[in-house]
């Protein structure tokens, strides 16, 4: 099986350069068996892929990854522990943020997730007219200072407010944000600044929640509710009917195919290396249902990691990406989908 490669970050976390995403396991995907769920993370573990991305929103995901890694310890040892990588975030509610709420945030965060440390604390914001966010990223910066942060990381931020952060001389390592071969946002503005300030994305929705994959090539359009089980998949569906038309997607995941065929691997694949291959993306998070439909995935995810792709490749992905509207015109920038 392929290793997976790390990525260091600036404050030298290291991360994996595929990381599991627990939205999946937030219950706006389907049911989902806690147990289970635990028990399922083991194999990504084995497998190499040790980053998980979780956030305080996500229902019982940091409990879920607590219970896995009480389990890890107990049965493959304590040090095993130290081969975990847990991203979480703080999403908080319009209102006020002082000193103690923030502590307690991250308190909170460390007692379900079982660390006496947070690998990373990523921060979202709603609402850009009320500057708080300033307050709590300051805080955030304090107990970094304090042991209790190892990498402080945002998600979801437009260019503009993450050089009002910067010029507050606050260090950001990382802005988690949608970036996929449909919605390529980032690149417009976002890259140049994390270029110059050695910030690192971390890219969700390069499968479009499953939707940029051999499953839907040839498929008729899934428009009824039943067609689009999970929050994901409802998602990305906006995110394509906002880009260009269903039969402009069925041509893209045929050009997709067609590389795919040419490097004996599957459309997924492709998806994912040519976000993964882009500057300043540190990672890609690819969304786990665990104990629903997550495993099988494992072998066919980890061969990304031998696929190059080769100029006349992009050319031929890039043919029909022209041809999709401009979503920075249409939607905004990065984030602007949840403002
Ligand atoms: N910061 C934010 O605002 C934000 C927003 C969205 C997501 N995220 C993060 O990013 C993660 C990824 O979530 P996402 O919603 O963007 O989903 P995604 O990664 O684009 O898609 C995940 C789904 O793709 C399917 N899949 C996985 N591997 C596949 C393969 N090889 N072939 C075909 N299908 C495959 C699985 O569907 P099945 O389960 O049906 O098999 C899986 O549930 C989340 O868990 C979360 O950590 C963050």
């Amino acid at each position: 099986m392929a290793r997976v490669p790390f990525y260091r970050l600036k404050n030298g976390l290291e991360i994996r350069r595929i990381l599991n995403g627990m939205w999946q396991v937030s219950g706006s995907h389907g049911p989902i068996n806690p147990n289970k769920a635990s028990r399922e993370m083991f194999k990504y573990f084995d497998a190499g892929l040790t980053s998980f991305d979780m956030a305080d929103i996500y229902g019982p995901a940091e409990d879920i990854f607590g219970d896995f890694l009480e389990h890890l310890k107990a049965e493959r040892g304590e040090e095993s522990a130290g081969k975990v990588q847990a991203l979480t975030k703080w999403v908080p509610q319009p209102g006020p943020v002082t000193r103690e709420i923030t502590k307690g945030r991250v308190r909170l965060a460390m007692k379900r997730m079982g660390v006496d440390k947070l690998d990373m604390l990523q921060f979202h914001w709603w609402d850009y007219s009320d500057n708080r966010y300033l307050d709590a990223l300051t805080y955030l910066n304090e107990l970094q200072v304090e042991g209790l942060i190892g990498e402080i990381a945002l998600t979801n931020f437009d260019t503009q407010h993450l050089m009002e952060i910067l010029k507050r001389g606050i260090s950001i390592s990382t802005n988690q944000v949608q970036y996929s071969i449909i919605d390529r946002r980032p690149e417009v503005k976002m890259v140049e600044l994390c270029q110059a300030h050695g910030i690192k994305l971390l890219a969700y929705g390069t499968l479009g929640g499953g939707l940029i994959s051999d499953r839907y090539l040839n498929q008729k359009e899934p428009v009824r509710r039943s067609d689009l089980q999970t929050a994901s998949l409802a998602k990305y569906k906006h995110m394509i009917d906002a880009w260009g038309s269903w039969e402009l997607f069925q041509e893209l995941l045929s050009n997709l195919s067609d590389v795919a065929q040419a490097h004996n691997c599957t459309i997924a694949n492709v998806a994912c290396r040519y976000i993964l291959d882009k500057p300043e993306v540190a990672g890609i998070i690819i969304g786990c249902r665990f104990g629903v439909a997550g495993a099988e995935h494992i072998e066919e995810n980890l061969k990304l990691l031998d696929l190059e792709l080769t100029p006349e490749d992009i050319q031929k992905i890039e043919q029909t990406l022209s041809k999709g509207n401009d979503l920075f015109e249409t939607t905004g920038d990065c984030g602007d989908e949840y403002r």
